[in-house]
C-alpha cells in the first residue's frame, strides 16, 4: 500500500459553473475539487490551508469508515475544531474498501457553496471487479445557487424564515446552464462564458463505459438518464450490487452509483445526458451533458429536445428503484438475524421558539461548543446534556399523514450511546411537514459505517409486523439511504468503529436546522487524539497557535 499525499488550498474564487457569476469555494482554484484515486489499503494524507478570510473550514470523507482516525473525520463540531482562516490541518485515513465515495465541506453550508469532489479508492492488484468495461468515467451531480451560502443560512436561522427555495441550476461535473436572460441586470451572467459550456463524454461506439456517479445535492433528489441507453447498476457506495437495468437512475444526496453504459446506438449523433429534479415541484431547468460518440463534434447538440425525467410525484417509481437494490450474488456480507437495540426515528418539521426547524423524536440537533469526540475522550461531561435522546415516538397517537397538533420541538446536544459491537436497528419515520398533504423526501447519511438496509415501506412502520418482512438474505450496504414521502426505511449496523459518528439527512439545510443524531461507540478504544483537532471549546487551549 501506497501513501498518497495531496496539498490543498481552500479560497474563495469568482466561477461562473452556470454562467452566472458568484462567489464559490474552491480547492486549488477548482470547484469540483480534485479528484482523489487511490487503491484499497492506502494511507491518504491531505494538508488542508484554510485561506478564506472569514470563515472556519472542515473536509468530511464522505463514505470512508475511518477505522482508528475518528479525528479524521471531518465533521466540524462533532470531531473536530474547525479550521480556522489562515490555519492548515492535516487529514490522515486509510482507504480500506475500494469503490465510489466523495468529499466535501462539512463546516456551515460550504459544501453548496462549491467544497465538494470524488474519491475513488481501486480493488488491490491481482483483483478483479465481476464485471467488465473498457473504460471508467466520473460524473458528479450537484445543484446550484445564486445567492451565497451565508444568505442561505442567515434566512434559515431568521423570524420570518426564509427557505433556501428550489436551486437555480443543475450541474454535471461542475457545468450547468442558467438562462442569463431571465436577469434584469445580466452583467454578472454571460452565456459564452467556456465555464458553462456543457460537459461531454466521450464515448468510441462499441465500447463500455463505467460511470462512477455520485450526487452532491444541497436539497434536490435527481433522475438521471442517457437519452435512448440502458444502465445496469452495478455499484452503490461502494458495494457491489446484484446488476440490474434502468432507463432513469435515481439519485439522492451523498449516494454514490457505477452504472455501465454501451455505446451502442446510432453513432452519427450525440446524446443528451440529462437530470432532473424529483420529489419537489421541480423549478430548476433540466441539466444537460453531452454523450458524445466520437468522431462527431464533441459540442453538436443532439438534435433531440432534452428529457424532463419522470413525473416528480412518481413515489411509487422511486420506492421500487430503492426496493430493487440488492448486494450482487458471490459478495453477500449477511446481516446478524437479530439486533440488541431498534431506535425509531420520526422526521418532523418543527419550531422552537418561533424558528423552523427539523427535529428526530422531537429533539433537534444543536452542536456543543466543544466537539464531541473531544469532550467524550477528554471526560468533560459539561459540554453536552448527558441525558441520552428517546429511542422512540409516541406510537400510538401520532398521527403521520397530519400536520402536528403542537409543532414547537426542543432543541438538544444529546446523543445516543451505543454498547460497543452491539448490533443496531434504525427505523427511520417519515411523517406530514407543517404543510398540510406533504412529505419530503430525506437522505439519511451515517458517518463512520456501513449499514444493511432491511426494508422499505409506506405509511407508520408497523412494530409487530414489519420486521418480520426484513430482507436478511440479501440486503445491500450502504451509507446512505432514501426516507421516501409518508414511508419508513429500516438499517441496521454493527456498533464496531470506536468514535462518534453524525447520522443525518443529507439535505444541506435540513441537517443545518438540527436534523441530526449522534453515535458514540467504544470512546474507550479511541487512540489519543491530535491537539491539532482541538482548538475550540473547552480544549481551545491544548492547540496553541504556532508561531
Ligand atoms: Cu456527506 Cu455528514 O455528510
Ligand atoms: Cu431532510
Amino acid at each position: 500500500a501506497r501513501t498518497r499525499h495531496y496539498d490543498w488550498e481552500v479560497n474563495y474564487e469568482y466561477k461562473s459553473p452556470d454562467c452566472y457569476k458568484k462567489l464559490a469555494i474552491t480547492i486549488n482554484g477548482r470547484t469540483p475539487g480534485p479528484t482523489i484515486l487511490a487503491q484499497q489499503g492506502d494511507t491518504i494524507i491531505v494538508k488542508l490551508q484554510n485561506n478564506l478570510l472569514t470563515e472556519n473550514v472542515a473536509i468530511h470523507w464522505h463514505g470512508i469508515r475511518q477505522i482508528g482516525t475518528p479525528w479524521s473525520d471531518g465533521t466540524g463540531g462533532f470531531t473536530q475544531c474547525p479550521i480556522q482562516p489562515g490555519e492548515k490541518l492535516i487529514y490522515k485515513f486509510v482507504v480500506d474498501r475500494a469503490g465510489t465515495y466523495t468529499y466535501h465541506g462539512h463546516y456551515g453550508m460550504q459544501r453548496e457553496a462549491g467544497l465538494y469532489g470524488t474519491i475513488i479508492v481501486l480493488l488491490p492488484n491481482g483483483v478483479s471487479e465481476p464485471f467488465s468495461y473498457d473504460y471508467d468515467r466520473n460524473i458528479i451531480l450537484n445543484d446550484w445557487y445564486h445567492k451565497s451560502s451565508d444568505e442561505q443560512a442567515t434566512g434559515l436561522s431568521s423570524i420570518p424564515f426564509v427557505f433556501v427555495g428550489e436551486p437555480q441550476s443543475l450541474l454535471i461535473n461542475g457545468k450547468g446552464k442558467y438562462n442569463c436572460s431571465l436577469l434584469t441586470t445580466p452583467g454578472a451572467c454571460n452565456a459564452t462564458n467556456p465555464q458553462c459550456s456543457p460537459h461531454v463524454l466521450t464515448v468510441v461506439p462499441g465500447k463500455t463505459y463505467r460511470l462512477r456517479i455520485g450526487s452532491l445535492t444541497a436539497l434536490s433528489a435527481l433522475s438521471f438518464e442517457i437519452e435512448g441507453h440502458d444502465m445496469t447498476v452495478v455499484e452503490a457506495d461502494g458495494s457491489y450490487v446484484e446488476p440490474f437495468v434502468v432507463r432513469n437512475l435515481y439519485i439522492y444526496s451523498g449516494e454514490t452509483y457505477s452504472v455501465l453504459v454501451k455505446a451502442n446506438q446510432d453513432p452519427s449523433r450525440n446524446y443528451w445526458i440529462t437530470i432532473n429534479v424529483v420529489s419537489r415541484k421541480p423549478a430548476t431547468p433540466t441539466g444537460l451533458a453531452i454523450f458524445n460518440y466520437y468522431p462527431n463534434h464533441p459540442q453538436k447538440p443532439p438534435p433531440t429536445v432534452p428529457t424532463t425525467g419522470p413525473l416528480w410525484n412518481d413515489t411509487t417509481s422511486r420506492l421500487a428503484q430503492s426496493i430493487a437494490l440488492k448486494a450482487r450474488q458471490g459478495f453477500i456480507d449477511t446481516p446478524p438475524l437479530t439486533s440488541d437495540r431498534a431506535i425509531v426515528l420520526l422526521n418532523t418539521q418543527n419550531k422552537i421558539d418561533g424558528y423552523y426547524k427539523w427535529a428526530l423524536n422531537n429533539l433537534s440537533l444543536t452542536f456543543p461548543t466543544t466537539p464531541y469526540l473531544i469532550a467524550l475522550k477528554e471526560n468533560l461531561t459539561d459540554a453536552f446534556d448527558q441525558n441520552p435522546p428517546p429511542d422512540g415516538y409516541d406510537f400510538a397517537s401520532y398521527d403521520i399523514y397530519r400536520v402536528a397538533k403542537n409543532v414547537n420541538a426542543t432543541s438538544s446536544n444529546r446523543i445516543y450511546r451505543l454498547r460497543f459491537n452491539s448490533t443496531v436497528d434504525i427505523i427511520l419515520q417519515n411523517a406530514n411537514t407543517m404543510t398540510v398533504n406533504n412529505s419530503e423526501t430525506h437522505p439519511w447519511h451515517l458517518h463512520g459505517h456501513e449499514f444493511w438496509v432491511l426494508g422499505y415501506g409506506m405509511g407508520k412502520y408497523n412494530m409487530s409486523s414489519d420486521g418480520k418482512k426484513y430482507n436478511l438474505v440479501n440486503p445491500i450496504m450502504k451509507n446512505t439511504v432514501p426516507l421516501h414521502p409518508y414511508g419508513w426505511t429500516a438499517l441496521r449496523f454493527q456498533a464496531n468503529n470506536p468514535g462518534v459518528w453524525a447520522f443525518h439527512c443529507h439535505v444541506e439545510s435540513h441537517f443545518y436546522m438540527g436534523m441530526a443524531v449522534v453515535f458514540e461507540e467504544g470512546i474507550e478504544k479511541v487512540g489519543n487524539l491530535p491537539s491539532s483537532i482541538m482548538g475550540c471549546g473547552e480544549t481551545k487551549s491544548y492547540n496553541r497557535p504556532r508561531p
